[in-house]
Order: structure tokens, then sequence, then C-alpha cells
């Protein structure tokens, strides 16, 4: 890249708007008492108000020596009494090993038309097979087919690999649609701690963090 095309793209990224709003309010001393329900709240506020793709979450796992990696992934559940999240994935990808070696992570999501921005971290348990069935076989047709491709996260040698895989998936599917990958897990991260972060176009954010301690949820500000 020249310098003229680096500087145009610094003065791009600078001017580039976020965070314009206008934005819903948060009060945050009438917050509720545990993140669960606020949680809800917020999310359903997005599903309503048509925010983007609301359900899209980043999962970032770390691997054996800490280590990080962030992915988007769907997030398929939510359990606000017991502030669990669950997702899907194939245990030998990348995130799936990282998990099994580390069985932590933090999700995070981000919803510009509200401008808030929710983090939740904890724990990350490993679901029983019927529960990694009834998300199999809840899927779409090209979501299936897509599961039984397989190898995720291993290197591809080339197009025409993938291609032939994704023909031999498609005949599974077709013969076999019972069939559920051996790999497909679904995976539930139940929050320790959970921060939402409430954005101001005049840069006034408000930033709420809780802590679970004790089977207790204790909450707090943050300076944003
Ligand atoms: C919008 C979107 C949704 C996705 N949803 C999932 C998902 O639910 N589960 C999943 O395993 N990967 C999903 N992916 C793919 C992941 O981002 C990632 O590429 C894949 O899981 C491999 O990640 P890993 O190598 O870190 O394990 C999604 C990607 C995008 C862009």
């Amino acid at each position: 890249m020249s310098g003229t095309e680096a500087e145009a793209l610094r003065v791009r990224l600078r001017t580039t708007p976020a965070l314009t709003g206008p934005f819903p309010a948060f009060e945050v001393s009438r917050a509720e008492a545990a993140p669960g329900p606020l949680f809800l709240r917020w999310l359903t506020e997005a599903l309503d108000d048509g925010v983007p793709e609301p359900h899209v979450t980043t999962l970032s796992t770390a691997d054996e020596r800490g280590r990080p990696s962030a992915r988007v992934l769907m997030l398929r559940d939510v359990d606000p009494d017991r502030c669990a999240f669950r997702f899907a994935s194939e245990a030998a990808s990348r995130k799936g090993r990282e998990l099994a070696a580390n069985p932590y992570a933090a999700l995070s999501w981000y919803w510009p038309r509200h401008g808030r921005q929710i983090r939740a971290a904890g724990p990350v348990a490993v679901l029983d097979r019927a529960a990694a069935r009834a998300d199999f076989l809840g899927r779409g047709e090209a979501s299936r087919i897509s599961g039984f491709t397989g190898s995720m996260s291993a290197p591809l040698e080339s197009e025409g690999a993938y291609a032939d895989a994704r023909e031999r998936a498609r005949r599974t599917v077709a013969a076999e649609p019972e069939a559920v990958p051996d790999g497909h897990t679904v995976y539930e991260l139940r929050a320790e701690e959970m921060e939402f972060f409430q954005g101001d176009p005049a840069r006034f954010h408000r930033r709420l963090c809780y802590h679970r301690q004790d089977g207790n949820w204790t909450s707090g500000l943050l300076w944003p």
C-alpha cells in the first residue's frame, strides 16, 4: 500500500461514524437484579426493533497456553434464569479443541442500532447427545449438509475436495434424514460475569457489570 493510500484509509477509519444514535436510555439504577432478565429484555428489544442478526455472537476461547481465538456463531438458546447461553459447533473444530482443553469462554454481542454491547464469561459445559440431536435435526437441509461435510477448521487441500465432501454429505442427509454427525455438539456457557454497555452519541456511556458469587448476583458500575 502506498503512503497516500495508507493515509486515505486512516482518514476513512477515523471519519466513519459510530455510535451515532439516537439510542434507548439505560437507567442503571432501575436495572434488573440479575443479568439474565436484562439480557432477555435487551435481546427482545433488538429482535423487535429489527437490529440485524442480534443472535450472532462472538465466542472467544483460549488454548491451554492462554492464547485467545475468536469467531462469530449463532446463539441457539438462552436460559435467563440460569444465565446460560447455548451454541452449537463441531467438537473437532479449533474452538471445540480449545474448549476441551480450557472449558471457559466469553461471549459478546454488539447491536449497533441500539448502541449496545454485552459481554458474558464463564465455564462451558458440553450438553448430552440428546441435546445435540435435537439441535441438529431442528436445522434446515443446507445446515445439516454442512454439518455432515465435516473436518471443520482442518486445512483444506482443494476446492474440489470440499465439493466432493459436500456431495457425500448431501447423499448422507438424503438417505438418512435422522442421522446426526458424531461431532455435532451443543455447548452451554453459564455466565459468572456479565457486562452491559449502553453507548451514547455524546459519549456519556453507561457500563453495568454483574458477578455471580455463591449463587448470588452482585452488580456495580464501571467507568466507561
Ligand atoms: C454469521 C455466522 C454464523 C455462524 N454460525 C456458526 C455456528 O452457529 N456454529 C459454528 O460452529 N460456526 C458458525 N460460524 C462459523 C464460525 O464463525 C467459524 O468459522 C467456524 O465455527 C470455525 O471456527 P474455529 O476454527 O475457530 O473453530 C458462523 C459464521 C458466521 C459468519
